[in-house]
């Protein structure tokens, strides 16, 4: 397998085969003509579905993060707001690290409660306070390490594995150490959330989120519910 460098900039990069720039041109479509009603050319049908653009950055983070499936989205925040409304229902409960973004901690204490969602949270880089604070409707750890703003440090392979033993959703906020750092997924977790905003953009001059899963069932529940109406071709990584 090549180098994290070599990655970076070739992973999901192949050259544009309308014209053969090298470099994937930002496609800005919100549609793409059809042969007839349903039959789609390239397979590509309405941007909120998929887009050629974002597939390549797609592509690009699940190779940096080992995993099989990358989404992206218009903010850090739409990710985890997706990734959130895919997985839990009314009653369910959340389990956060005592000092997540702040944005992620309001999301679900005051956006999702109004849906029956419960949040509690707990220092996540005290595995036995992890295990203790897991209650019958726990169905998600949510783990943000460094964490904004404190940078607190958890052990996520512990963590994921104390989480893996109540059947938990471990999900991995990776925005500070990005997969230069960390990959979260071969230490044990089902989801890596990114802001891009962060250092992935790293100019400060864009807004993103991206998701990366190696579940095929979380991947199908999260291109279900993020493209809501669109029909959503789920690709796996190339290699
Ligand atoms: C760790 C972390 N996660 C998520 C977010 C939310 O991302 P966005 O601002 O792109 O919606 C932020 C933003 O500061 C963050 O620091």
């Amino acid at each position: 397998m090549n180098g994290f460098s070599t990655r970076a900039i070739h992973a999901g990069q192949a050259f544009d085969p309308t014209t053969g720039a090298v470099i994937p041109p930002v496609y800005q479509t919100s549609t793409f003509v059809q042969k007839s009603v349903g039959d789609l050319r390239e397979g590509y049908e309405y941007t909120r579905g998929t887009n050629p653009t974002r597939d390549a950055l797609q592509e690009l983070i699940a190779d940096l993060d080992g995993g099989n499936h990358g989404f992206s989205f218009a903010s850090g925040l739409a990710a985890e707001d997706a990734i959130l409304r895919a997985l839990l229902q009314p009653g369910d409960h959340v389990l956060m690290g005592n000092d997540v973004y702040g944005g992620t901690h309001r999301l679900v204490n005051q956006i999702l409660a109004a849906w029956g969602v419960e949040l509690s949270t707990v220092e996540m880089s005290d595995v036995e306070a992890v295990r203790s604070a897991i209650k019958s409707n726990t169905k998600m750890l949510w783990v943000e390490t460094p964490s904004n703003p404190l940078m607190k440090i958890s052990d996520i392979e512990a963590v994921a594995a104390v989480g893996h033993e109540s059947n938990l959703t471990v999900v991995v906020d990776n925005t500070f150490a990005t997969p230069a750092l960390q990959t979260p997924l071969a230490l044990g977790a089902d989801i890596v959330v990114y802001s891009a905003t962060k250092y992935l953009g790293g100019h400060s001059d864009v807004l993103g989120g991206l998701v990366v899963t190696s579940s095929e069932e979380i991947a199908q529940r999260l291109a279900s519910s993020s493209s809501l109406l669109a029909r959503f071709r789920l690709r796996g990584r190339s290699s």
